[in-house]
């Protein structure tokens, strides 16, 4: 199974995410979150500045909506020309047709259920979604400390996702660094969201952390 890692922007220095956008350019996808105070009680960036990040980006946009009233805003991002949308289970009022206005507007559809959500509801509209994000924090900020007991969950997906032999992606987010991405892999992730991680502040490379990533989630025997 290729692993896809999909560094987030909210650790980015948005003053200067030209320049950081391009310093991930070895990765497979650039996550970006919406956040809009309500949601979660944080608040990043909108529609406008996704249109911009969506034109000098090197990579697809893997854009992670955490906000209310997905119904009305998911399909909007979508037509962005972003690879990937995913919405937030919780905030989702008719998501069969979200996720088929997703998929409408040319984007991937997906879905992301916080720690205390089940994600079995989901497993049985496998046919309708192309993602499933199981957050490994409570969504809202970076830098917090994986949840070990969201793997279960995870387990779940893979199994149902394999038996059903269709190409849904399962996505982890929050957490992520050269220990848990092995237990998040092994647990069945597919792709993988790195923050902090990877934007490090400490002068080190994203470029390094990828690759550091990359062979931890995979070590050379
Ligand atoms: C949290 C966001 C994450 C966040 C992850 O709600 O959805 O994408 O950037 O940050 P780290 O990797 O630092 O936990
Ligand atoms: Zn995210």
């Amino acid at each position: 199974m290729p692993l896809r890692i999909s560094p987030s922007i909210l650790s980015a220095d948005f003053v200067n995410l030209e320049r950081d956008l391009q310093r991930i350019a070895t990765a497979d996808l650039v996550h970006v979150d919406v956040m809009d105070n309500h949601f979660v009680p944080n608040l990043t960036l909108g529609l406008p500045i996704v249109q911009r990040i969506q034109e000098v980006s090197p990579l697809p946009l893997d854009v992670h909506l955490m906000i209310e009233d997905a119904d009305r805003w998911a399909p909007r991002y979508a037509e962005t020309g972003a690879f990937s949308v995913t919405f937030s289970a919780e905030a989702a009022r008719d998501p069969k047709t979200l996720a088929r206005d997703i998929r409408g507007a040319g984007a991937r559809a997906a879905v992301a259920v916080k720690p205390g959500t089940p994600v079995e509801p989901w497993l049985d509209l496998l046919d309708e979604i192309d993602m499933i994000l199981v957050m490994t924090v409570e969504p809202g900020f970076g830098g917090q400390s994986f949840l070990d007991d969201t793997m279960p969950k995870l387990r779940k997906a893979r199994e149902a996702i394999d038996a059903s032999g269709l190409d849904v992606w399962l996505e982890v987010d929050g957490g992520i660094n050269d220990r848990t991405i092995r237990t998040a892999v092994k647990n069945g992730a597919d792709t993988v969201v790195a923050g902090s991680a990877v934007y490090a502040g400490d002068g080190s490379e994203p470029r390094d952390r990828i690759a550091a990533l990359r062979l931890a989630a995979a070590p050379v025997a």
